[in-house]
């Protein structure tokens, strides 16, 4: 086996300016990594996904996976590498049967269509049919060696239940809705394990080697306030209570959760993830120091000039500082969502130079 021999690693990071931002530590510039900083955009990218096949054939080799994870590394001085891997890999592990079809995205062969479905759902073994991103992990950290923290991830419960019960993307996420309204006790049910294989999914990335872990809460905001309280936010916080007592650091991201910040500070996630529809200024003020922010340029800026993507940099920089008492700490740059395949390496280059010399004066 590839990682045979392999001694878990206590290397001290070069550069833990994430780390200290995610406890709110001073620093000497705000840390950067941005969401899906792996991928189609990057040409190296596109040529070992030729060479592999497909995606999910990469994402389960533990060593395609972790060249994938270190080519953004090895171009820009990013200050976090993220697991390259897939959320759908837990539903995947539960039976579900994920395959991508090129150019409409994720879908499972066999989606949650009953009550009893649910009931047959168990949280899979980590050492068998996850093992392989456990590889991946212990892997990526060995061949980091210490140059800059692993983030692992994975999706969070409701997320994850969107596309076990669609069996795939959704405009509406009716199925699931339905589901939630009509069958609530089943909603809960299927919740519940999913939070269970979420716990020690993120447990057993932490135990292989992920020094923070980051939850996605994709489709969260698509949620009325009201089925929100119900159907996300419980299963965070419970997901956050449990990863407390290994004293990894959280980050809960969640598209469209701006509503909701005020029950997220309290969930006890060390750091909130945010997207571009709050000003961090908005978000720190409300904060008032309790978490770290993560966030939030819209991705989009990226289709902008160089100097353009460096003036709403220096704009998202100066917005957080604004609403957090005039200090920087506690803040860790991103986009407020995932990177796109058309977008241009050169303006990334600009995005991470510019996050790193600004907030350094
Ligand atoms: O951030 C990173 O670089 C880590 C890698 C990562 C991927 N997916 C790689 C990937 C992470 C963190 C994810 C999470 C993920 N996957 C989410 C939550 C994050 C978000 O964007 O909100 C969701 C909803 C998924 C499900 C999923 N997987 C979708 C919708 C797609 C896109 C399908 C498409 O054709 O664009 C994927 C595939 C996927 N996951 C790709 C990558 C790089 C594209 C793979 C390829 O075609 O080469």
């Amino acid at each position: 086996h590839i990682l045979d021999g392999v001694k878990p690693l206590s290397t001290p990071l070069k550069n833990d300016r994430f780390l200290r931002a995610l406890r709110r530590e001073p620093v000497d510039c705000t840390p950067v990594w941005l969401m899906r900083q792996a991928g189609r955009y990057l040409p190296e990218y596109r040529a070992t996904r030729k060479a592999a096949g497909s995606f999910l054939g990469m994402a389960k080799n533990p060593e395609i996976a972790c060249e994938v994870t270190l080519q953004p590394l090895r171009r820009f001085p990013l200050d976090a590498a993220i697991l390259f891997s897939d959320i759908l890999t837990v539903p995947d592990a539960m039976g579900l049967g994920l395959y991508f079809v090129e150019g409409e995205g994720p879908k499972f062969e066999r989606p949650l269509r009953s009550v009893a479905d649910i009931d047959q759902l168990a949280v899979p073994d980590m050492g068998s049919s996850l093992r392989y991103v456990m590889d991946a992990v212990s892997l990526i950290r060995r061949e980091l060696d210490g140059a800059v923290p692993l983030i692992g991830f994975s999706g969070s419960p409701w997320t994850l239940a969107c596309y076990m019960v669609e069996g795939g993307g959704s405009k509406d996420w009716g199925k699931v809705k339905a589901l939630a309204l009509n069958e609530p006790a089943a909603m809960h049910k299927l919740l519940s394990v999913v939070t269970d294989a979420v716990i020690a999914y993120l447990s057993a990335q932490h135990a292989a080697g992920a020094q923070a872990l980051q939850v996605f809460d994709t489709w969260g905001g698509t949620l009325g306030p009201a089925m929100y309280r119900e159907f996300s936010l419980p299963y965070l916080t419970r997901i956050a209570a449990a990863l407390k007592a290994l004293g990894v650091p959280v980050i809960l991201f969640g598209k469209g959760n701006a509503p909701h910040l005020d029950a997220l500070f309290t969930s006890g996630a060390d750091a909130i993830g945010v997207d571009w529809t709050v000003t961090l200024e908005d978000a720190a003020r409300r904060n008032g120091g309790r978490v770290a922010l993560q966030g939030n340029m819209d991705p989009a800026m990226l289709y902008g000039s160089p100097d353009a993507v460096r003036a709403q940099a220096r704009a998202v920089l100066d917005s957080y500082r604004d609403g957090n008492g005039g200090s920087r700490e506690g803040h860790v740059f991103n986009l407020g969502h995932g990177m796109s395949p058309d977008m241009n390496p050169d303006h990334v280059a600009a995005l991470v130079d510019e996050v790193h010399a600004y907030s350094a004066r």
